[in-house]
């Protein structure tokens, strides 16, 4: 089969496409016949050398595929040969086949293309697991989002609106301001013009900044504010005080899906199944690509990806 492989660390131009072996199935995998993947920001850190996929996993980038099952291992009972699917992977999208545990597998959403189904199950997962989750976000509580216009905050916009909660966002600009006010946002703060800090007061925060917006973010949370943390893009070190975390009883979390046991991501995806495809169905809340872009040609869907233009996913297609 061919893949990207990432040559050597660098710029997109080190992303090729190539003959490599067939992934080998295990008992407990699917192997998926792909018809799209998508990018993600951790790929650009993987093609840069800064993020190595976790041991004993494919060593191409992709951490997630919508296609058809081609066979399943020996054990598998809960999918067959021909079933529409998309996967959640800890790498090797960027591929024409993937061989991935089943409990990370799942269906296709009603009314979602099979080519838009690459682009939800990293989002899916990753704002099901820590807004809702972890962050116990409930009707009529506020909910912000920095990066409202990135995969991920698209996505979490349409889904806390979809479950009753008040949405704020942060963007960078008033294009993409009037893009994610189309998706439901309530406030938008331009970050580059104001101080969200100043401006929000929040009972959960999906952050992805990380340390440059850390203070800020828990002067945001309100009384008994959760903010969870999951992209380091303002760095990973921070001075915190712990006296205003203590005034107002905050937690706060960090997390990564991509190393999480494989139990640990089964949980999840049947809950975001039980949970968000319902949604999804329902038109509630829609997949937002960006572009589509030929697999073979992954450096340039990952030059639009540096370039910060895009709003929503970046699908590879074959
Ligand atoms: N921990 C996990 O399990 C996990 C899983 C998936 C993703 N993530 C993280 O989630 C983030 C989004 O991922 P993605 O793939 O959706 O990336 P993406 O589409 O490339 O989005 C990056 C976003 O960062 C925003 N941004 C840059 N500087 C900012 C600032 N100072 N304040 C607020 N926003 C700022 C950009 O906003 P503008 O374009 O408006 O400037 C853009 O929307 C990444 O940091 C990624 O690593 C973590």
């Amino acid at each position: 089969m061919r893949a990207i492989e990432i040559t050597e660390p660098g710029g997109p131009e080190v992303l090729k496409w190539h003959e490599v072996p067939e992934p080998s199935v295990g008992p407990g995998d699917v192997l998926i016949d792909v018809t799209a993947s998508a990018v993600n920001r951790a790929d650009v850190l993987q093609r840069q050398g800064f993020y190595d996929p976790p041991p004993g996993t494919s060593p191409y980038p992709g951490l997630e595929v919508s296609g058809v099952v081609a066979q399943v291992g020996a054990s598998v009972e809960q999918f067959k040969p021909g079933d529409e699917v998309c996967a959640l992977l800890a790498g090797g999208g960027y591929a024409e086949r993937v061989a991935v545990p089943w409990q990370q597998v799942m269906p296709v959403p009603e009314r979602v293309s099979p080519r838009e189904a690459a682009g939800l199950p990293e989002v899916a997962c990753t704002v099901w697991s820590n807004v809702f989750m972890i962050g116990r976000l409930r009707k009529g509580e506020t909910l912000l989002v920095h990066g409202g216009a990135s995969g991920i905050g698209t996505f979490a916009i349409q889904l806390a609106k979809a479950l009753g909660a008040r949405v704020v966002t942060t963007v960078g600009s008033a294009e993409k301001a009037e893009r994610v006010r189309a998706l439901g946002a309530d406030e938008v703060i331009n970050y580059r013009e104001d101080d969200f800090s100043e401006r929000v007061r929040a009972d959960v925060i999906l952050d992805i900044m990380g340390g440059r917006y850390l203070a800020g973010n828990i002067r945001a949370l309100n009384t008994g504010g959760r903010l969870v943390i999951i992209g380091l893009q303002g760095g990973r070190k921070a001075e915190i005080d712990l006296g205003a975390m203590l005034s107002k009883r905050v937690a706060v979390h960090a997390t990564t899906l991509r190393a999480r046991p494989v139990d640990d991501k089964g949980v999840i995806v049947r809950s975001v199944v039980d949970n968000v495809w319902p949604l999804v169905a329902a038109g509630a809340v829609r997949p937002v690509v960006h572009a589509e872009v030929p697999m073979a040609d992954a450096a340039e869907a990952h030059r639009m990806l540096d370039s910060g233009e895009h709003v929503g996913k970046i699908l590879l297609v074959r």
